[in-house]
């Protein structure tokens, strides 16, 4: 039986000086899922994650866990805020301990961990997240890729019901970037739903279940990756571009160098088997 971790219906937020950040949104993540949203600058990405704990409020529609609608009440909101862990865009606003050793390990001492616990946890996540090197750094010393990785091994350390990352590539190296992957399908294994928003359709692409992009505060289209990111008047219309793998497949298949009814590769992996490789070779030459 699939399960509706969260919804939003007809969901609007306007910021204090009345700028409507989100206009109408619907939107269903299931348990277990992947969902990448994407969308140009001031799509909304940031305002409607903020909405995900609850730091924000709704000006108008609603938002649901597990099928019960959100209380805006203290009590609710700190249970709420165990569940739902979020990475935010910019990692200034998530570190203030004095070092990255007890930043990460905040949240597992604050739900009772006991500190050996912690340490272990903590440990774990720094060896996995290829952090342990910095543990005794003062956090405000490290530099912006070091702070985003910190921010979210402190966040995933917890083990989130839901784990919600905005951004979550921005600043980092490939190296890094794969690794918090790696680190993300871990999670991911242990029974964690995952929200991520990027810039990156590449990444998107290939990691997603399913894909939301939002546009001017409003969902422009939403489903499969292989189905939202094959529309290139919507993405045009968003700002954005299609994956390189997809370019490449339909440019594969115009050419008749793969047969028209595979279905699309979502890795690169995936589109380097497909098709016949002497054609392909002999049409490079
Ligand atoms: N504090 C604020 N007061 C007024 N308007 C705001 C405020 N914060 C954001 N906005 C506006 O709300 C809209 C959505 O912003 P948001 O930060 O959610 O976009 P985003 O999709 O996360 O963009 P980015 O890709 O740049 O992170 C934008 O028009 C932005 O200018
Ligand atoms: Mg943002």
């Amino acid at each position: 039986m699939t399960v509706n971790i969260l919804e939003a219906r007809g969901l609007c937020y306007d910021y204090p000086d009345g700028t409507r950040a989100l206009d109408h949104i619907n939107l269903l993540i299931q348990e277990g899922s992947r969902t990448a949203i994407l969308g140009a600058n001031g799509a909304g990405k940031s305002t409607l994650f903020l909405h995900f704990n609850g730091i924000f409020q709704p000006t108008k529609g609603t938002m649901k866990y597990r099928g019960q609608d959100y209380k805006y009440q203290r009590r609710y909101l700190q249970q709420l805020k165990q569940r739902v862990g979020i990475v935010f865009q910019n990692p200034e606003y998530q570190l203030f301990s004095a070092s990255v050793r007890q930043d990460i390990s905040f949240g597992l001492l604050n739900m009772g961990y006991s500190s050996r616990e912690a340490r272990e946890k903590v440990n774990l996540m720094g060896e996995q997240m290829g952090i342990n090197y910095l543990f005794d750094r003062p956090t405000h010393f490290l530099s912006a890729g070091q702070k985003k990785l910190v921010s979210l091994a402190g966040v995933m350390v917890m083990n989130p019901d839901l784990l919600v990352c905005d951004e979550p590539s921005a600043g980092l190296d490939p190296a890094n970037t794969e690794r918090f992957m790696k680190v993300i399908e871990k999670i991911q294994q242990q029974g964690s739903t995952v929200v991520i928003s990027t810039h990156d359709v590449n990444l998107a692409y290939s990691w997603a279940d399913q894909i939301y992009i939002l546009d001017q505060g409003q969902v422009r289209a939403g489903g499969k990756p292989e189905q939202v990111l094959a529309d290139k008047d919507t993405l045009a219309i968003c700002g954005m571009q299609q994956p390189w793998i997809l370019e490449c497949w339909e440019e594969l298949k115009k050419h008749g160098l793969i047969p028209a009814h595979q279905p699309p590769p979502r890795t690169k992996e995936e589109l380097f088997q497909l098709g016949d490789r002497d054609l392909i070779g002999k049409s490079l030459v």
